[in-house]
């Protein structure tokens, strides 16, 4: 069984490809590496002692990805290949529309071309914009609040089109909650380019010495203490999951919507004391202003997951923590030797 795998270099990409590996799939990856490094690709070669096909060519270049599906016999593909920056999405809101939808267009026209008709696709709890309750169902309304929740939104969109055409489609959405953690080998992990974004890559750095202390966005947020409160589930939890996604889109037909998550809410302030507790590192911090166009709180109704795909997230807070440190203690600038 052959997958393509778009966008197998990145974070949760590369955590995908090694379980997709292990569980005996070949696999294909295409990635551009805008925000991944080779090095991600040889060390899931390294780990799981096997050799794959790797295209560096974007989902914009038509020609490649015919050739792609001319030289490989593809049988579904998990599509991960995207921007994924909130803030930079808002800066650059046609870069991401183009990346992120156009490149899905091109992938999704090549597929139909080849009658490869079953894929995963990487959606975001951000389609639920500022959900009404906790936890969030995948019933929640939908609504987008940034040009990058938007792109997950329309390729929601046009798959469901596309599936309304042609009931010989199977596709699932899988809507991730917030991935923190790495490989436990500590060989494969997140490497942000820049100043990171988002919080646990954000924790890493203050625990490694690069920088002094983290900025808590806000603090008098509706939650039990005041700081943001968001599902983080473990990587390797939610690339298991695209296995259980991919052992139910093989053999039906249908279009569906999955939250992975863990079903659980942490705040800001629960995820730095159990990184402490897990590392034995001091994280200090300040509070700050809150970030524009955060919520409250967010954590998934993981029942669907559950009851459908077979997939629970098993890894504990302390897992999480505990990981996610060791890949940045083992790489302390990450896949740059
Ligand atoms: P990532 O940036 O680490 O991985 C995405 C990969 O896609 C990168 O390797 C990048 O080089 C590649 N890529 C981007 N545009 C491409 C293009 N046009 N052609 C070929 N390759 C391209 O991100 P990630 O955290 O692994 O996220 C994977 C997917 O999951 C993304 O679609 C993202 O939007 C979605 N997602 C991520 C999170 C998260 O918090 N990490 C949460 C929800 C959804
Ligand atoms: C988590 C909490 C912050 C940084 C984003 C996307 C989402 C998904 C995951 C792609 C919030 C607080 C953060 C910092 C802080 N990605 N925080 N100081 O915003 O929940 O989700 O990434 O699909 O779609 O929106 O994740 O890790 O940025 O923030 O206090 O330096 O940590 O305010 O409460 P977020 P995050």
């Amino acid at each position: 069984m052959r997958i393509l795998v778009t966008g197998g270099a990145g974070y949760i990409g590369s955590h995908t490809c090694l379980e997709l590996l292990n569980a005996g799939y070949e696999i294909v990856v295409i990635d551009n590496l805008s925000n991944s490094k080779l090095e991600a690709l040889k060390r899931i070669s390294e780990l799981s002692k096997k050799d794959f096909q790797f295209y560096q060519a974007d989902l914009l270049d038509k020609m490649t990805l015919e050739k792609v599906f001319l030289k490989n016999n593809i049988e579904a593909v998990i599509h991960f290949a995207g921007l994924k920056s909130v803030g930079e999405s808002i800066e650059v809101p046609l870069h991401y529309y183009h990346n992120n939808v156009t490149g899905t267009l091109n992938l999704c026209q090549t597929m139909e071309r080849y009658n490869v008709k079953k894929m995963i696709f990487s959606s975001s709890a951000n389609v639920y914009g500022v959900p009404e309750r906790v936890p969030i169902t995948e019933a929640s309304p939908l609504s987008a609040i940034n040009p990058y929740g938007r792109t997950k939104l329309i390729i929601e969109e046009i798959l469901r089109d596309l599936y309304g055409s042609d009931n010989s489609w199977s596709i699932a959405l899988l809507r991730y909650f917030n991935p923190i953690g790495a490989h436990e080998s500590g060989r494969l992990g997140e490497d942000p380019n820049d100043i990171p974004n988002n919080l646990m890559p954000y924790i890493n750095q203050v625990a490694i010495g690069k920088r002094d202390k983290l900025n808590v966005f806000g603090n008098d947020y509706d939650t039990h203490d005041g700081t943001g409160v968001r599902d983080y589930i473990h990587v390797v939890d939610l690339a298991k999951g695209h296995l259980k996604a991919l052992e139910m889109v093989i053999p039906t037909k249908g279009i569906d919507a999955f939250n992975l998550g863990t079903g659980t809410g942490y705040s800001v302030l629960d995820l730095i004391k159990g990184y402490e507790n897990a590392t034995s590192k001091k994280i200090p911090y300040t509070f700050a202003h809150r970030r524009p166009g955060d919520v409250d709180k967010s954590y998934a109704d993981v029942d669907k997951a559950n009851k459908i795909l077979g997939w629970k997230a098993l890894k504990s807070l302390e897992d999480m923590c505990y990981d996610s440190w060791r890949w940045q203690k083992n790489n302390p600038n990450g896949y740059d030797e």
